[in-house]
């Protein structure tokens, strides 16, 4: 039996809660999996802070944990493009699979660390780097692959959704309620990212490169963020029976010659309080496609915070390790077999 061994770089908002789940969840992760995975190593900065984990998985080396030869998984959630970059190049080379919740890096690199997991054969997944716990990046790589989208949009930042709906609905502080973001563990580590419309900008550019199969970086994403929008602002728009909510919108634009080109943007934008996106509050997303075929699609769920993120993190993992122990399939029947079956008068 191969045992799976993971390296978690991180133990913020979002590793701790991967380190917590690897470990509460083991039995069901090894079925899932159809091999033990074992967690190896955290690396985190600062060695002297209190974490609960045994003091010996803890190292402030990051490279030298992924270098180990019994890391087979790396999953990176230190943010930031470095060491971030390298260390997942590196791992990538040597043959390990990757797993990032790596938004800015991602919308500057993809190119470059998905052209190192294809020569090595390896796997690098990033369903968190996009809207927390919602599956829309997989949706679109593999579910709407035969399909042509034309439009994905949405709100796609936690942390500024949570300020314009608390600001909309109690008349909440700006400032207050952007360090109760920070509490929640919703907001980036440098929460300017989040208020200047950086981070909807990264996860747009993540968006429209998967969508439209073509690659765009956070620089092509024309981008505003919301320290313009006043109290008054949210009070005018209620008036109108609308609200401001902060818009990712990505789109095939297509010209009269045949030729297509791809539109990206992030703005704070009024919208009626009829629209479905009016009723996505605190740190939720929603994003919607428009596919030529499958027509329209909504994704809805937390968009933010450590434990939606990890759950997309671990689904990775889980099939990271799949594919390095089955090569894809995972042990279906094993996974579903142990569980006894309720009878109707139960459920
Ligand atoms: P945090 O700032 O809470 O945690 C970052 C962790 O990485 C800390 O444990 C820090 O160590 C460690 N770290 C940072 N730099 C280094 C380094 N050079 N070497 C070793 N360890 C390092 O971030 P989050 O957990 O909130 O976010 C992690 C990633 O996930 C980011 O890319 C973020 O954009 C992304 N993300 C976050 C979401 C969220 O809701 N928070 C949602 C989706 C994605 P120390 O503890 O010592 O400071
Ligand atoms: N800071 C980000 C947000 C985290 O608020 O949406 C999730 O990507």
């Amino acid at each position: 039996d191969k045992t799976i061994g993971v390296a978690v770089l991180g133990m913020g908002n979002v590793g701790s809660e991967v380190v917590r789940i690897l470990e509460d969840n083991a039995a069901d992760l090894r079925a899932r999996v159809g091999a033990p995975v074992e967690l190896r190593g955290v690396a985190v900065r600062d060695l002297t802070r209190p974490r609960k984990i045994a003091q010996e998985l803890i190292t402030d080396d990051p490279a030298a944990l992924v270098a180990r030869d019994d890391v087979d998984i790396v999953v990176e959630l230190m943010g930031g493009i470095d060491p971030a970059r390298e260390v997942i190049r590196t791992a990538l080379q040597s043959g390990k699979s990757v797993v990032t919740a790596n938004k800015a890096l991602l919308a500057e690199y993809t190119g470059e660390l998905a052209t190192a997991a294809a020569d090595a054969k390896v796997d690098l997944y990033f369903e968190a780097a996009v809207a927390g716990a919602i599956p829309v990046v997989r949706p679109l790589m593999q579910s709407l692959a035969g399909d042509t989208v034309e439009r994905v949009a949405g709100i796609v930042n936690g942390t500024t959704n949570f300020i314009l709906s608390e600001m909309a609905e109690t008349g909440a502080d700006y400032a207050e309620t952007l360090a109760e973001a920070g509490r929640l563990g919703y907001a980036e580590a440098d929460p300017t990212a989040d208020v200047e419309g950086y981070d909807a900008a990264a996860k747009a550019a993540i968006l429209a490169s998967i969508a439209f199969h073509t690659r765009v970086t956070a620089a092509d994403v024309y981008r505003e963020g919301i320290t313009n929008v006043t109290p008054d602002d949210l009070v005018a728009a209620k008036k109108f029976d609308c609200t401001v909510k902060l818009l990712s919108i990505c789109e095939r634009v297509r010209g009269a010659d045949g030729s297509q080109r791809v539109s990206a943007r992030v703005y704070p934008a009024l919208i009626p309080l009829s629209h479905p996106l009016a009723t996505v509050n605190g740190a939720f997303n929603a994003v919607v496609v428009e596919a030529e075929n499958a027509g329209r699609l909504m994704f809805y769920g937390q968009g933010a915070g450590g434990s939606p993120t990890a759950s997309a993190v671990l689904g990775d993992m889980v099939m990271a390790a799949r594919n390095k122990v089955h090569g894809g399939r995972g042990p279906l029947e094993s996974t579903y077999a142990s569980l006894p079956i309720a009878s109707i008068d139960e459920v």
